[in-house]
């Protein structure tokens, strides 16, 4: 039987991730959840954010599934960064997949376009980039400070994600991968990307294949976003854009997420929004984005119509105005979860 292990986290984490639990719950009875503490009160109540141990020992389970983190007890976010970006890093969760389909045009910010122009993954390389803290500050405080952030692109780090984006657009019988840097102003790391790309793409005379700088990239985005299928981009880039699709698919509340490692069998699937202190404990935060995860969960479990009947079942909610207050609707996180069983079981 599949084990997850569930870090629910902070803020909103454990609301929405117990509807994503129940949605899995009532299509499956297949799968062990453990419960694991890390987050803020772990935090504040052990001075502990995560130790290698329990970082290494996450290998064990077939699948992570994250709510948020983030607590403005926590000011520094340190156990933020060293639980999220330590997983990615330490565990090599090499692939942050990110889909941006829209399930319902209503949602959609863009004047006239439906489901069928918004419907494309962005692989967003996760290990290296600008996230390493690779650099250093130099005469901290001073009027003479240096501060320095490397941006590190490995051969194998950029050549396995853009593997990983066109075997995905092929398997998928999909039209196209484009390929996003700012080769023309980053001429060292972006130029590996250029050429990296053009040889793995070689490989795939069948599938169209085209380059964007970053900034034509969010223009294209906005203006026409049909032309895209598979984006494969860097770490940084890939956060920004991918904040950008998630408002073109409707909010920040409907965008999942999968942070994998498929050499090592291990990933990790979470919402791409975060804690929202702010909205904590009132019941309105939208589960979607969670249980839509969930659904991406199954597919790496090896039950992808799972991951098909709980979208399908999304979008049953989302036609039928079943939604949390931010998608102007009425129902509380635990309603929208209730619907999407309901939809389910329909
Ligand atoms: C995300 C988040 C993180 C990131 C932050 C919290 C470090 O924005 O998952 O998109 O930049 O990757
Ligand atoms: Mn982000």
């Amino acid at each position: 039987m599949p084990q997850i292990a569930v870090i629910a986290g902070d803020g909103i984490g454990s609301e929405v991730l117990a509807e994503g639990i129940k949605v899995l719950e009532s299509v499956t009875d297949d799968l062990e959840f453990d419960h694991l503490p890390y987050g803020a009160d772990h935090y504040l109540a052990t001075g502990e954010t995560i130790t290698p141990e329990h970082m290494q020992a996450l290998l064990d389970y077939d699948a992570v599934y994250l709510g948020a983190l983030g607590d403005p007890r926590v000011p520094s976010n340190v156990h933020a960064k060293e639980i999220l970006l330590g997983m990615r890093f330490q565990l090599d969760l090499y692939i942050n997949l990110r889909p941006c389909r829209l399930l319902d045009a209503r949602y959609c910010p863009l004047k006239d376009k439906g489901p069928d122009d918004l419907s494309f993954t962005v692989f967003r390389e996760n290990t290296e980039g600008l996230y390493t803290g690779v650099g250093g500050q130099f005469k901290r405080g001073t009027a003479d400070e240096i501060a320095i952030e490397a941006e590190l692109n490995t051969r194998k780090g950029v050549e396995r994600i853009i593997r990983a984006a066109f075997a995905y657009a092929d398997t998928h019988g999909l039209k196209s991968v484009c390929m996003s840097d700012k080769s023309n102003a980053m001429r060292h790391g972006h130029d590996l990307w250029q050429r990296v790309f053009k040889e793995v793409g070689a490989e795939y005379p069948g599938l169209e294949q085209f380059h964007l700088y970053v900034d034509v990239l969010t223009m294209e985005m906005v203006r026409a976003p049909e032309r895209f299928d598979v984006i494969v981009t860097n770490n940084l880039f890939g956060d920004i854009v991918t904040d950008l699709g998630a408002q073109l698919q409707g909010g920040i509340g409907l965008a999942a997420s999968g942070n994998l490692n498929p050499d090592a069998g291990i990933g990790m699937f979470e919402p791409v929004h975060g804690s929202a202190p702010t909205i904590v404990g009132q019941g309105i935060a939208n589960p979607l984005a969670a249980i839509l995860s969930a659904g991406m969960m199954m597919t790496w479990l090896g039950r992808p119509e799972l991951e098909t009947r709980i979208e399908r079942a999304v979008r049953q909610c989302l036609e039928a105005d079943l939604i949390t207050p931010e998608l102007g609707g009425t129902l509380s996180t635990g309603e929208v979860g209730d619907a999407v069983v309901a939809a389910l079981c329909a």
